[in-house]
């Protein structure tokens, strides 16, 4: 079986294998942003994610049915997995809807909504919580959002505070200092918060990529042909070497020394075969890396 190796999410001091696994996709498709999928599907899915050893797993309450998915399938194996959430999102979205907007950060909608993901996970502790929706200081200040989560921590409902951060405001984040955890967007392709994530990771905070396979090779997965333009531009073909692209992009996620576990989302058996295959090769090796780095930048990718 393939080896997956494990790294510290920062102080919160889990060991967490370097490919965790993001469960947005298992939302289903009310609401109409995600894809249907047949319950037992799911079920049989997250127990290959465990079984392949797979050890920390992402959700939210704005994810549809992901939560109670997890809590039907899989929390008869709780001790096997770290389980992050995120908070802040509307109780009962609309199906998978996405409302950025619709986040409210006050003691009443956090408490009652780490209160309703225990419920759906079918658990009494979330080893993370994640402010969802990267709001601003002032509206965490403003709520007292930060005192909430200290308190959900000392009553044991919570173990660690994290928060989904992207630019401008993760700057902010990492300096207000309470924060044990970031998610943050990164690829190849997307290089934008690179120096963000170098700063969480100086600063103790445990680093959680998303978006670690920019959503799949267009065709094979479904990422943006404008986002992967950036491949072919960079010439990263003439690097494979024999591997695929995807092991190509996820091998690149996981070099990213500062990063712990990368949440590769699929609702694919055969896509998570493969990036189980591929994380467990480990990162790539140096001189790859640095001539990828160096024909991204070239091409233009924003560092
Ligand atoms: N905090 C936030 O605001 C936020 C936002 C977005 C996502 N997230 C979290 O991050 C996780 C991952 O994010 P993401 O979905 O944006 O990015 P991602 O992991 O880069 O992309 C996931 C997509 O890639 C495809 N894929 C995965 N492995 C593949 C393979 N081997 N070959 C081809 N396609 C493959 C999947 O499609 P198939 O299902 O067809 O394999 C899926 O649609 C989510 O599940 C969620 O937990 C958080």
């Amino acid at each position: 079986m393939p080896n997956l190796a494990k790294r510290k999410l920062g102080r919160t001091g889990l060991d967490v294998t370097v490919l965790g696994f993001g469960a947005m996709e298992l939302r289903g498709n009310a609401g109409g942003r995600g894809r249907a999928i047949e319950p037992e599907q799911a079920g049989k899915l997250l127990n290959t994610v465990l079984d392949s050893g797979i050890n920390f797993i992402d959700t939210s309450i704005d994810y549809g049915e992901s939560e109670e998915t997890i809590g039907k399938y899989i929390s008869n194996r709780r001790n096997e997995y770290f389980l992050a959430s995120k908070c802040g999102c509307p109780l009962d979205p609309p199906g998978a809807a996405w409302n950025p907007a619709g986040h409210v950060f006050t003691r009443e909608n956090i408490t009652k909504g780490v209160e309703q993901s225990l419920k759906r996970l079918n658990t009494d502790h979330l080893d993370l919580i994640q402010i969802h929706a990267s709001p601003s200081k002032e509206t965490l200040e403003h709520d007292h959002t930060v005192q909430t989560l200290q308190d959900l921590k000392k009553a044991g409902k919570i173990r660690f505070i994290g928060s989904s951060s992207v630019l401008p405001n993760i700057h902010d984040h990492i300096k207000m200092g309470v924060f044990d955890e970031f998610q943050i967007p990164y690829s190849a392709l997307q290089r934008e918060h690179e120096a963000a994530i170098a700063e969480a990771a100086k600063a103790g905070a445990g680093v959680v990529i998303r978006g670690g396979v920019a959503k799949g090779v267009p065709g094979e997965g479904r990422g943006a042909e404008d986002v992967w333009k950036l491949w072919d531009k960079a010439k990263l073909n003439d690097l494979l070497n024999g591997m695929t692209q995807m092991e190509f992009i996820l091998r690149f996620t996981i070099s990213n020394p500062d990063m712990a576990t990368t949440i590769v989302g699929t609702m694919n058996p055969e896509h998570l075969k493969h990036n189980v295959e591929a994380a467990s090769k480990g990162p790539l090796p140096a001189a790859v890396y640095a001539e990828a780095k160096r024909r991204l930048t070239a091409a233009g990718a924003t560092a």
